[in-house]
């Protein structure tokens, strides 16, 4: 199952699941690290995951993130207390910038190589928009979220959605002398630049991201917030 290992000197190390298969793209990853510190990140994350109740949970749940990065949703989840945490990526030089316990993979999200029915929770933070081929990946990755939940499990997600002021956020991208003056608004710019075409075909296509999430999901909750789309949902 494991091809080969790393070792990360801070934290766990890195199994490769998909020998070849991980990706970087320097420019994005630079933009990324520009626009939030990962102690911001962490501080956004711990707030989100309070207001979907994710804290409310046993803190012995086995919990994935998909699409982790560089794990700041992981150490949100660990300051709150939750210690069996895995973290998947495809870019393992993101993965090395984690500083903390959980474990992670190398690998493509589309095609896990967990056993099925062994987690509790599975969380999708700001990853589905960088699938090149939807609905096709999508499904890919949602029926894997499925097969690897217990019954009763539960799916989190949270994404870009086309809401007013995503809107309003796309315009001021677009205004030079904002970005000169907005580092940050400067750095999204420029990760919506490099991942453009995934992006504005995931904010495209409402209905089938929609209709596939309750097809493999009950939903629990959903709400959309600051260009955001965040839902729960349950495996039955
Ligand atoms: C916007 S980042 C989100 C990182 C983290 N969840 C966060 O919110 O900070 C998207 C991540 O998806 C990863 N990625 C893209 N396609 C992937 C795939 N098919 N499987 C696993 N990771 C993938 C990229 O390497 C990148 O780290």
């Amino acid at each position: 199952m494991t091809s080969a290992s790393e070792a990360n000197p801070q934290t766990s190390k890195l199994t490769f699941w998909h020998e070849g298969a991980e990706c970087c793209d320097v420019e994005w990853e630079a933009a990324y690290e520009r626009f939030e510190t990962p102690d911001e990140e962490v501080t956004k994350f711990s707030r989100r995951f309070r207001r979907l109740g994710v804290d409310r949970n046993a803190c012995d749940l086995d919990i994935v993130d998909l699409f982790c990065g560089r794990g700041s949703g992981l150490l949100a989840l660990e300051r709150m207390g939750f210690q069996r945490l895995e973290g998947v990526d495809l870019s393992p030089s993101l993965l090395k910038r984690y500083r903390g316990s959980a474990k992670l993979f190398v690998g493509d999200c589309r095609s896990l190589r967990f056993e099925s029915e062994t987690k509790d929770v599975v969380i999708v933070q700001g990853g589905l928009h960088h699938l090149s081929d939807l609905p096709d990946d999508l499904d890919a990755v949602l029926s894997e979220a499925r097969r690897v939940l217990k019954p009763g499990g539960y799916f989190v997600m949270v994404e870009p959605w086309l809401t007013p002021f995503l809107r309003i956020v796309h315009g001021a991208c677009r205004v030079g002398l904002f970005r000169r003056y907005w580092p940050k608004l400067d750095a999204l710019a420029c990760m919506i630049d490099r991942e453009k075409e995934t992006y504005f075909q995931w904010l495209s296509k409402p209905r089938v991201v929609e209709s596939l999430l309750i097809q493999y999901f009950e939903c629990e909750r959903r709400l959309t917030s600051f260009g955001k789309l965040m839902f729960v949902g349950r495996k039955a």
